[in-house]
């Protein structure tokens, strides 16, 4: 239960009992500095007052014209981008009060999918290596045959075959891709996902195949 949470009781605003996430007149305005423009308005509101609330299980779709801002207000939930003003609050705590210590906590329990799988995963690295990072970030799990397990079991769970875990990004295809992204996001068992536009680089063939893997998640 939200309100039992230790946390909310140094909140000074009201806390929405059922919900997980409630937003509350977020705002992220960019300073323009230049005069390139002929009307100089003095900032870019990126997003511009956003409330919204989402229960646990529910899923919220933000829709919009390119620009609008929902990349943008993504970013502003998980704190990957400080706000300008308005509420953040996830599972009755003020995420944009929150320490680098909290902030890192909560990163367990708000992941991200993004746009493109391929600058989001580092060409370097194996998947294998890739889908453990967060695993043993969060010392979720100890030990490498342990570690190894789990990534196998990840693997499966977004229908990859865990024969490949030694491959590069590179070799895969844009849809096992952002599978490898989908798995990552979820080797930490979050309890929200922002999936930004997570099928559109997909060919619409494979774009089905993620959204019901989502979906079944
Ligand atoms: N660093 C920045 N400085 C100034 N303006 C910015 C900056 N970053 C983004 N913007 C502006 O913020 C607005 C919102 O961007 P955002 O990426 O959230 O759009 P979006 O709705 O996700 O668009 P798309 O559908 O194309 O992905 C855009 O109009 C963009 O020009
Ligand atoms: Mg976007």
């Amino acid at each position: 239960m939200v309100g039992a949470h230790p946390m909310t009781e140094d909140l000074d605003m009201p806390v929405d009992e059922g919900a997980l996430l409630r937003i509350s007149g977020l705002k992220k305005h960019f300073p323009i500095t230049s005069g390139v423009l002929q009307r100089i308005t003095g900032h870019v509101r990126a997003v511009e007052d956003v409330t919204l609330s989402i229960q646990s299980g529910e899923t919220l779709a933000l829709v919009g014209e390119s620009g609008c801002g929902k990349s943008k207000a993504g970013r502003l939930i998980l704190r990957l981008i400080e706000a300008t003003s308005g509420s953040v609050t996830f599972q009755g705590r003020d995420v944009r009060s929150l320490d680098s210590r909290a902030l890192r906590a909560l990163r367990r329990d708000m992941q991200i999918i993004f746009q493109d799988p391929f600058s989001s995963l580092n060409p370097r690295m194996r998947v294998r290596d890739l889908i453990a990072e967060p695993i043993v970030f969060h010392k979720l799990v100890h030990g490498r045959a342990q570690v190894d397990a789990r990534v196998d079991e990840l693997m499966q769970i977004v229908g990859l075959s865990p024969a490949h875990r030694n491959k590069f990004p590179h070799e895969f295809s844009g849809g096992q891709r952002q599978r490898i992204g989908i798995a990552r996001a979820l080797a930490v068992q979050p309890k929200f996902i922002v999936c930004d536009e997570p099928i559109s680089a997909l060919d619409v063939s494979i774009q089905a195949q993620v959204l019901n893997l989502l979906s079944q998640l």
